[in-house]
């Protein structure tokens, strides 16, 4: 059966790397003219598929991104900072607002900036994670951040209707979120992380593109949280 993608525009902003890139290829896969956009990306070629620079802070930035694009059908969100788990009484505040400004505030500014661009029968696809409904102690930046990207895709999903708007909210996920970490240090937290959870290990990015292929092909789907976690919200 061919996908309701075939043919169809979709930018992903944070297809440089992880989630955002196998949502790329995934829907590149059922015929979708794929736009990659990301900071380290240059206006051309990446794999196989459209690149160009974006950085989520500078709305000048995005504006150039939807202007070089012209009309799309499928806006989907993925950039994320690399955020340090802290508590609230260690954290400069100015970087937790930095943070907020890529996840929570890009994805509005993005929003804003593309409706002129976005088809109407179109979709848009936000990023949560599975901290905005755990409470974790030293987290607040991630809990702040993916609980009010939730109620703001279900808010926006009947502002913005007849255009759709889903949150995927993934789990503890191997993508390059975690290079921070030593070979030995991320083994050992996705071994901790996985054996905790139900499914016994912790997602792939493949595993988690696929909720956001739904998302996209789905006409009936809107205002839904996807939760793709392995169960860790059990
Ligand atoms: N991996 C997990 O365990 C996990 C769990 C829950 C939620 N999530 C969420 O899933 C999303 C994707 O994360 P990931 O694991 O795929 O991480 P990743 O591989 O580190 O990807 C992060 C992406 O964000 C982009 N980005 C960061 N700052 C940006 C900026 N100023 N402008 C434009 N793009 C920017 C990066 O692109 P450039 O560097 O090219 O700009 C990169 O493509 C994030 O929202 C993250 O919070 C991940």
């Amino acid at each position: 059966m061919t996908s309701t993608l075939n043919g169809k525009t979709v930018i992903v902003i944070g297809g440089s790397s992880g989630i955002g890139a196998a949502v790329a290829k995934a829907a590149a896969a059922r015929g979708a003219q794929v736009v990659l956009a990301g900071r380290r990306l240059s206006a051309g070629n990446e794999n196989g598929l459209r690149s160009e620079p974006v950085d989520v802070t500078d709305a000048a930035s995005l504006q150039r991104l939807f202007e070089s694009v012209g009309r799309f059908h499928h806006l989907v969100y993925t950039s994320g900072p690399s955020v340090r788990a802290k508590t609230l009484a260690e954290t400069d505040l100015d970087e937790a607002q930095a943070n907020f400004n890529v996840k929570l505030w890009g994805s509005l500014r993005a929003i804003q900036l593309a409706l002129p661009f976005l088809d109407e029968h179109g979709s848009i696809s936000l990023t949560s994670g599975q901290l905005g409904r755990k409470a974790a102690a030293g987290q607040f930046i991630k809990t702040g951040i993916n609980a009010a990207t939730e109620a703001l895709g279900k808010q926006l999903a009947k502002e913005l209707a007849p255009r759709r708007v889903n949150v995927i909210s993934p789990g503890v996920i191997d993508t390059p979120a975690y290079a921070g970490l030593t070979e030995e240090q991320r083994l050992a937290m996705f071994a901790k992380a996985g054996g905790a959870l139900p499914v016994g290990r912790v997602g792939q990015a493949g595993e988690v593109a696929a909720g956001y292929v739904l998302a996209m092909e789905n006409g009936f789907m809107t205002g839904a949280v996807i939760d793709i976690d392995g169960g860790g919200l059990l």
